[in-house]
């Protein structure tokens, strides 16, 4: 148990430990992009956090950067270390690994490409 202060945090970083991304090696991959921010020292500017299912399981492993609101499949461990590097070291979001990204006057948009299955419509939508 922990309580950080997270003051001045600039990335909360999601990361699906649920059924299908442990499948996928989701305790490989939180720790490498735990051991990169160590690495990195950027312990000070992200917290992390293990999730429980994100509900897109097609796209094991799932990441998720907030406050900019980018979703991630298929992310491996050297995926992960390049997702500390580029998206929360030098603000280059992964451009080849992003299914979703929060627009404000849109909400997510999909920004999958022809692998990414878009999932099943929600209801009143
Ligand atoms: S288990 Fe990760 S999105 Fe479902």
């Amino acid at each position: 148990m922990a309580t950080w202060n997270l003051t001045g945090t600039r990335h909360h970083v999601l990361i699906c430990n649920g059924g299908s991304c442990m499948r996928k090696g989701g305790e490989e991959v939180t720790s490498a992009i735990r051991e990169e921010i160590a690495r990195l020292e950027l312990d000070c500017d992200v917290h992390t956090t293990r999730t429980r299912c994100n509900g897109r399981c097609e796209d094991a492993c799932v990441v998720i950067v907030y406050p900019e609101g980018i979703w991630y499949k298929s992310i491996t461990p050297e995926r992960g270390k390049k997702l500390v590097q580029q998206h929360l070291m030098n603000g280059e979001p992964l451009e080849e690994a992003i299914t979703y990204q929060y627009e404000q006057e849109q909400g997510f948009i999909f920004s999958g490409n022809s692998t990414t299955s878009l999932g099943i419509q929600k209801l009143g939508k």
